[in-house]
């Protein structure tokens, strides 16, 4: 399905990024690995190659511009094209906006959650071309829908999905693909503690649990990689989440009580 294609995943140190790369390494492709720290980067870089990949661990921050140049470059010296552009670095928060005391936040938000994703895209975009490449970006339900305490996090999933959604158009006619992914909570991810929290500070390791209705890195892994062979469009993790979505779109006011019935049982 993979095999020989080169694919790049960011924030593939921990979470999602690094179970996708895992999931993708059993197909053999070239992997290019980027996030920031390099010591879990290569950690699991090795085990992408145990698994017959092709990997190379890239330091890098998405929010600046030089590294994500040289995140193309290594990319395009070492393997000469990219098939697969995952867009999945991400940071989250956990604060109510009127108890926010550094605004900062917002901004690291939407650096690290869209403007990266606007960046690379536009950086790796002449090679996707060359290749009929497909672009799949990991936004969220939160894309879409609101959710009390994470007021930037939800602005910027709706950036990203606005963006690539227009982005999806303007393709057609190139032959590269968008897939725009919106998952659910996920267990087993340290998103929740890495998040800002109402001072820009990380929120570290908290009681805070998801619910059950949250859903294995496994599970949602092998659904995005179904989906990247098919280069669906769009694809919501679980499936049975699109009723939210559809919901919101004639009772709005009965999916923020859903919503925020949820949020309070986790605090
Ligand atoms: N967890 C959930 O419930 C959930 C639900 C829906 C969508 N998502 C989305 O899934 C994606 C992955 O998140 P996760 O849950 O797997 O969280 P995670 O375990 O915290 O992973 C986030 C990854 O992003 C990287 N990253 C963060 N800031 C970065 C930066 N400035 N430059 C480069 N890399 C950066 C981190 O690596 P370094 O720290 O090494 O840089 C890490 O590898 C995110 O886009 C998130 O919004 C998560």
């Amino acid at each position: 399905m993979f095999l020989n294609n080169t694919i790049v995943v960011t924030g593939a140190s921990s979470g999602l990024g690094a179970s996708l790369a895992k999931e993708l390494a059993s197909y053999k492709p070239n992997l290019v690995l980027f996030s920031r720290n390099l010591e879990k980067l290569r950690q699991v870089a090795n085990e992408c190659d145990e698994k017959g990949a092709n990997s190379i661990a890239v330091q890098g921050d998405v929010t600046n511009q030089d590294d994500c140049k040289r995140l193309v470059d290594t990319t395009i010296n070492n393997y000469n094209s990219i098939n697969h552009l995952v867009l999945n670095a991400g940071v989250s928060m956990w604060a109510k906006f009127d108890e926010v005391t550094d605004l900062s936040l917002f901004q690291k938000l939407i650096e690290t959650n869209y403007l990266s994703a606007v960046c690379l895209t536009h950086l790796f975009l002449p090679y996707l071309k060359k290749s009929k490449g497909l672009i799949t970006a990991i936004s969220s339900i939160q894309g879409e829908i609101s959710v009390p305490y994470h007021s930037g996090y939800v602005a910027s999933k709706h950036a990203l999905t606005g963006f690539l959604n227009t982005l999806r158009i303007e393709l057609k006619d190139k032959d590269v693909d968008v897939m725009l992914v919106m998952p659910h909570w996920l267990r087993g991810t340290d998103l929740r503690k890495n998040a800002f929290d109402k001072n820009g500070k990380k929120t570290g390791e908290s009681k805070k649990e998801h619910n059950k209705e949250s859903i294995s890195l496994q599970e949602c892994s092998r659904k995005i990689l179904k989906g990247m062979v098919n280069r669906k469009r769009e694809l919501v993790i679980p499936k049975k989440l699109k009723i939210l979505l559809w919901l919101n779109l004639i009772r709005p006011g009965m999916v923020e009580k859903i919503v925020s019935g949820k949020v309070k049982d986790q605090e």
